[in-house]
């Protein structure tokens, strides 16, 4: 067969969807109440997709591997160890192997330059399971638990990160910032986000009426918050470096005297897995007013959104007249500051 030319579309980073994010949602919603009622219709059937994972994974995984069988495709899940690459064959010859056999790729690594390599190579879609830079697809999820709460407007929503300006933070403050969303964030000053990816977030915002803003107390980013927000002290790949990140981030905790400092009606968010009593107390997270089961279970929904959008792309609605804050996501905006 000869090779492919296709160019395909990769979902390496929020700013991969960054015009289609309004519709993203609004899609993963719709198919959230269509599986409810069981009537999913089968976009991917005769379609395969490759897992690579070079990281443990809960819900990214099972999340994709439920979402392609409700959709009518097939998984095939691979941890490097079982694969060439993890004796030596280069990601790109992976790339270019795979992309003869499946319709798409899905691929958590160590490092965003794998990740980019793969795409690099691939002329089929390749998605950004979490690297040490991003983790697009959880946002789509958490923006869908967000609007689900908030009535399907962010305008005039306050979001507070407690913890590490890290992966999952880089692709929150793009999202937040496209959405209208205003973000403040507490870390610890030397764990702060990449300012590239700031600077970014901050020209989205001004484009679309959101504030990016950070301080090291957690509890002036708390004070009035419509929701919380908070990640493991340490991330996969960071385990060296134990000791240092739990004497830095002592006291970036959400706990009930923290969430008492947030409006009443606010929630709390983790991406998951939780490492109980650093990050986050039990009461919290088991408590009323965790939307972390809800968020964990929204992964499904947003990945069939991301596997539609990128191989079955007449599935999603072309705009989404309805939200409040979909116009935004298109309309020039002056800038606040
Ligand atoms: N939140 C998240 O990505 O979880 P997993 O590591 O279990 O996939
Ligand atoms: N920041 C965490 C997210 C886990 C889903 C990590 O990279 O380990």
């Amino acid at each position: 067969m000869a090779p492919r030319t296709v160019t395909a579309r990769h979902f390496l980073s929020i700013q991969d969807v960054a015009s289609d994010l309004g519709r993203l949602i609004d899609h993963a919603a719709r198919l959230k109440a269509q599986r409810r009622r069981a009537r999913l219709r089968p976009s991917l059937s005769g379609r395969n997709i490759a897992l690579i994972f070079e990281k443990p994974s809960t819900r990214t995984r099972t999340s994709f591997e439920v979402g392609i069988h409700d959709l009518g495709g097939d998984a095939i899940y691979y941890s490097p160890k079982e694969m060439q690459l993890g004796r030596g064959e280069t990601i790109g010859d992976t790339a270019r192997v795979l992309s003869r056999y499946v319709d798409a790729i899905v691929y958590r690594a160590f490092r965003h330059d794998s990740v980019l390599e793969l795409a690099g190579s691939s002329t089929v879609p390749v998605i950004n399971a979490l690297d040490d830079r991003e983790h697009p697809t959880q946002i789509i999820a958490d923006l869908l638990t967000l609007s689900e709460r908030w009535k399907g407007s962010f305008k005039g929503r306050r979001l507070a990160w407690i913890g590490d300006g890290n992966n999952v933070l880089h692709s929150l403050m793009l999202g937040a910032a496209l959405v209208g969303l205003d973000l403040v964030c507490a870390t610890p000053e030397s764990y702060r986000p990449l300012p590239e990816i700031v600077a970014v977030a901050r020209e989205y915002g001004r484009l679309h009426g959101a504030e990016l803003t950070f301080t090291d107390d957690p509890a002036i980013a708390a004070t009035d918050a419509d929701a919380l927000y908070t990640d493991v002290w340490v991330s996969m790949g960071d385990e060296a470096e134990t000791a240092k990140r739990e004497k830095a981030f002592r006291g970036f905790q959400i706990n009930a005297e923290l969430l008492a400092r947030a409006k009443p009606s606010a929630f709390v968010l983790h991406d998951l897995p939780a490492h109980r009593g650093q990050e986050i107390t039990d009461d919290v997270l088991d408590g009323s007013r965790s939307a972390a089961w809800d968020e964990a279970e929204n992964r499904l929904h947003a990945e069939k959104a991301i596997l539609e959008l990128l191989l079955a792309p007449d599935r999603l609605p072309r705009s989404s007249p309805a939200r409040a804050w979909a116009p935004k996501l298109r309309a020039r905006r002056p800038a606040r500051r």
